[in-house]
């Protein structure tokens, strides 16, 4: 009589197809990150010669994980898992491979807890686009500003629409406008499709979401390079100038490398668990080594070639140079509507941008929710639907917090701040669990398994050497130069201070200038002995101190107040890595282990060398 396999991996839930799974790692991959953060860094880091620490980093970091995370994700598959700690448990049976995997559970987790305001805000401002709520709002701006600068007018006023979505002038004044049911919308659109599961949902809808977002920023690119407008004397051309002209000095500068190796980062999702979940669903033979080449590619194309051609250029043709250098959020939120506003059809386009941004952003969070409710089926068992709800408890408590303290998007930048750090840990820990746990010559062998191409053999030697070098050197440089800026951040003596301080500096410089002047003829006037102006502002100093006092305490306890906000983070991301830690460790003693005991049972081994 046979016995009836416990572990049936037929049942397991698997890709429909290598292009589905392909263009839901993309669909990960392609995100805000692409259209919005590299074009920013990019200009502000030397432009052309950004591309040089860039394509370092892609080659050196971002093509060797993702092969990582696909080989070790498919692997772990095999041992019936497919989520982070037990995919690391069943290839290490040690402490550390727990906690590298409870760090791949956490990030995506913490990440879409600000994604998702973001995504919200996308949608938000496409739809008022479309419904031309831009175009009337700068019209009526300009009306109300007669002589004023057209382009200040236009930017002033998208400033202030972003400042009043994102709710930064106070904590929980996103509460009070209507951006809850535009966040509400994407957090049921996110649990929608990962409730239908892998194939019917992820799949399924990339499968749409990615050709229509590239479709959408194909036309958008188009209609930028052929735009024939000059605007004192630029043209689109000087704007792909402004882009990509080298800045080589600025390759002396250290940060612009660890910029480039964080945009690797975030732009391809690796360090972030989520390839290793994905990959996870495939079948043993599938390949990874091309699937994983593929993925990044269409990254690579959407990231530089329609991320890197669409903003700043149009930014530096349609309002100059100095609106066309901004962060992320400037060009994203403040800069692209002006520009929408001076380009024929800008309705229609600004629509069509944030849309297909809207779209991005989708596909990319989608991919942050799977990794813990696989974590949740696979290690306590749960159904579906359990996990689902326990998930969109769980992140509706963690992005609400974020939106609330969104006095200058406090605890936004706090989390994405440590949610990088954890990166390049996370990622530090799967290389070497690759290169010196499995072994890079059998890692190796394992990835070129039904692959349709072999990994070069010379790779065994990038794995095992070069990345993780590569990676220690980011990490050290990473703590070096953020590790005490961040500290000070978290401190509300030093803050406050420096906050009470600027008041005073501003206004005693500005008072300075005003008094240049004056002091001048106090001077002459004390000489010839006649008194002028002096008198009275001496007389004035009284109350006018008294009012910098005032200022200077609401700035000192505002500041205090984002400080505190930072601990709060950094202290919520502590206990958030502790606690699902603990939960990894008991699902790790007992049904993730007692999955891949039968998975070993049932003959399941790697290659090897
Ligand atoms: N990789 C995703 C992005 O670039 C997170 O937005």
């Amino acid at each position: 009589m046979s016995t009836t396999p416990q572990l049936d991996l037929q049942k397991k839930e698997n890709w429909g197809s290598k292009l589905g799974v392909v263009l839901a790692v993309a669909g990960s991959a392609v995100g805000l990150g692409n259209f919005l953060r590299f074009p920013g860094t990019a200009v502000n880091n030397g432009g052309g010669a950004f591309m040089i620490p860039y394509i370092i980093s892609f080659l050196i970091l971002g093509i060797p994980i993702a092969w990582c995370e696909w080989t070790i994700g498919r692997l772990g598959g095999r041992y019936g898992q497919n989520n982070a700690p037990g995919i690391m448990y069943a290839l290490w049976r040690r402490t550390p491979a727990k906690g590298i995997g409870t760090l791949t559970l956490i990030i995506p987790m913490g990440v879409y807890m600000y994604y998702v305001f973001i995504e919200a805000v996308c949608l938000r401002y496409a739809i008022e686009f479309f419904q031309q709520g831009f175009a009337e709002r700068f019209a009526t701006a300009i009306a109300a500003s007669p002589g004023t600068e057209e382009i200040s007018t236009v930017v002033g006023s998208a400033d202030g629409f972003m400042q009043e979505t994102f709710g930064m002038g106070a904590n929980g004044d996103v509460f009070s406008g209507s951006m809850l049911w535009f966040v509400l919308i994407c957090f049921l659109a996110n649990f929608f499709i990962i409730y239908r599961g892998v194939t019917k949902g992820i799949e399924s809808f990339c499968k749409i979401a990615m050709p229509l977002l590239v479709a959408c920023a194909v036309v958008i690119l188009i209609r930028v390079l052929t735009l024939d407008a000059v605007v004192d004397d630029r043209t689109i051309g000087h704007g792909l100038g402004f882009m990509w002209n080298p800045q080589w000095e600025k390759l002396a500068d250290p940060e612009v490398w660890l910029r480039a190796a964080g945009q690797i980062f975030f732009s391809l999702s690796v360090g972030f668990g989520l390839i290793l979940c994905y990959s996870s669903y495939l079948r043993p033979d599938d390949d990874v080594v091309l699937s994983s080449l593929s993925a990044s590619s269409t990254n690579e194309f959407c990231e530089v070639v329609l991320g890197g051609m669409i903003v700043i250029p149009t930014a530096f043709l349609f309002l100059g140079p100095e609106n066309a250098t901004g962060g992320t959020f400037t060009l994203g939120f403040i800069t692209m509507p002006a520009i929408m506003h001076f380009m024929p059809f800008g309705s229609f386009f600004g629509g069509m941008w944030f849309g297909l941004l809207f779209l991005a952003a989708v596909t990319s969070s989608i991919s942050m929710l799977q990794p813990a409710i696989a974590f949740l089926e696979d290690g306590f068992g749960m159904k579906r639907r359990a996990s689902v709800l326990i998930l969109a408890l769980f992140t509706t408590c963690g992005a609400g917090l974020i939106m609330y303290f969104s006095h200058n998007l406090t605890a936004l930048s706090s989390t994405d701040f440590w949610c990088e750090f954890m990166m390049i840990v996370a990622a530090l820990g799967q290389v070497l669990i690759f290169g010196w746990v499995i072994g890079a010559r059998r890692g190796i062998k394992e990835a070129n398994r039904g692959a349709d191409f072999q990994i070069p053999p010379f790779m065994v030697f990038v794995l095992k050497y070069v990345t993780p070098a590569f990676l220690i050197t980011i990490l050290a440089m990473w703590c070096y130069s953020k590790g005490p800026e961040r500290l000070e951040q978290m401190s509300p003596t030093i803050q406050g201070q420096a906050a009470a301080r600027n008041v005073y500096a501003e206004e005693i410089a500005a008072r300075f200038d005003e008094l240049d002047q004056k002091a001048l003829q106090a001077k002459v006037t004390d000489v010839l002995g006649v008194s002028d102006g002096v008198p009275q502002f001496v007389d004035a100093l009284p109350e006018w101190l008294q009012g910098l006092d005032q200022q200077a305490d609401e700035a000192r306890a505002s500041a205090e107040a984002d400080a505190n906000v930072a601990r709060f983070v950094f202290v919520g991301v502590l206990l958030l890595f502790l606690f699902v830690y603990v939960l990894a460790d008991i699902a790790c003693r007992n049904r993730i282990k007692r999955t891949i005991q039968i998975a070993e049972d049932e003959g399941v081994q790697m290659e090897a060398a």
